[in-house]
């Protein structure tokens, strides 16, 4: 067994956490090598029902699972954990965008990213999924300045998922078999889900399917899936969202050659400014995610880009005082 590690998971109490909880407690982010013990924030309102939470993961009796505190003390709650799922925040409303969540969701990221600077451990390593997950995560680390900033994401899995899902449908194909899929920006529906190199069994995706379906209706369909959702659910994605933010944080830790779709603090590549947490082309190393360099970018993919780029900036200059 190796050591064990500590993860917190903020909203322990609320419907993404419910599904989160129980891969985590199952190994499914550090592998059935290795223990866990949970950290479970929740507002002081939702701690009794954090409580139950525990009880249900205790009486689930998983092998890996060795501890569980509940506290809403941020500083208690980040003490020496190795991985954050910052979920806890309010979802949006049918009809809303999630932008509109930023005046009261981006409140609650500083205070969670001053505790994990001032309590993590030092191979943290920090994932929001809280929206707008892309600018909460920026204000995060923006209050870490102890922790590089390469340690705070923002989920852009349950989007890259969903695009690879509608291109399995589409072309009656297993999910596995798709290769170098990337949805660019922002956790928006600016967001840009992208086939420009995407492969499946090693033929260009982009010839099996017809143009105006990529763009009037892939495009849209997976940018616009979150609400889709809520209007047919009734409830945001719960159980879809913790799926990937497993998928993330494993691939993180763990390493992938695959593709992935993560948002990381942008270091350039593609003219991107530096400043903001932005979805781009990932593989996995070493625990860090690396930007798939040197792709050839269209004038139609540079609008989509730069469009999600100006959003962000956008989204930050409305944050400024928290950053
Ligand atoms: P929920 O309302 O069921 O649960 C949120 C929980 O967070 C509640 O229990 C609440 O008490 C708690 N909370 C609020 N403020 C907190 C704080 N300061 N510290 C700790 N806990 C706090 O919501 P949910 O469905 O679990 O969704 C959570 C968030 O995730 C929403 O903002 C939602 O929009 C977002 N989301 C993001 C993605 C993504 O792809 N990035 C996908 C789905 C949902
Ligand atoms: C999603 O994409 O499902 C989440 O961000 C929830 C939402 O508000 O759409």
């Amino acid at each position: 067994m190796n050591s064990p590690k500590k993860i917190a998971v903020t909203g322990a109490a609320g419907q993404i956490a419910y599904s989160l909880l129980w891969r985590i407690a199952n190994g499914d982010v550090y592998g059935a090598d290795t223990a866990i013990e949970l950290s479970l924030l929740e507002i002081p309102e939702a701690v009794g029902a954090t409580q139950g939470v525990a009880m249900e993961l205790s009486d689930s009796a998983f092998p890996l699972l060795k501890n569980i505190t509940i506290t809403s003390d941020a500083n208690e709650a980040f003490d020496g954990v190795n991985a954050a799922f910052l979920v806890g925040a309010k979802p949006r409303g049918k009809g809303e965008e999630r932008a509109a969540l930023l005046a009261n969701n981006g409140k609650i990221f500083g205070p969670q990213g001053r505790a994990i600077n001032d309590h993590a451990a030092d191979d943290v390593r920090v994932l929001v999924v809280g929206n707008p997950a892309n600018t909460n995560a920026l204000i995060a680390a923006s209050a870490a300045p102890d922790v590089p900033a390469s340690r705070f994401n923002a989920m852009m899995r349950l989007d890259h998922n969903r695009a690879i899902s509608q291109l399995a449908d589409k072309l009656g194909r297993d999910s596995v078999d798709f290769e170098n899929v990337v949805v660019w920006g922002n956790h928006s529906a600016t967001q840009f889900p992208d086939i420009t190199y995407a492969t499946v069994g090693g033929k260009k995706v982009a010839d099996l399917v017809d143009h105006d379906w990529y763009l009037n209706e892939f495009i849209p369909r997976v940018a616009k899936r979150g609400a889709e959702i809520i209007e047919v659910r009734g409830k945001s994605s719960a159980a879809s969202a913790a799926s990937s933010a497993v998928d993330h944080m494993r691939d993180w830790i763990r390493g992938t050659s695959k593709w992935s779709s993560a948002a990381i603090a942008s270091t350039g590549a593609y003219g991107i400014p530096e400043g903001i947490i932005i979805g781009l082309p990932t593989v996995s190393r070493n625990g860090e995610w690396e930007v798939v360099e040197g792709l050839d970018i269209s004038d139609a993919q540079r609008k989509r880009i730069d469009a999600n780029v100006a959003e962000l900036q956008e989204e930050r200059a409305a944050v400024s005082d928290l950053l």
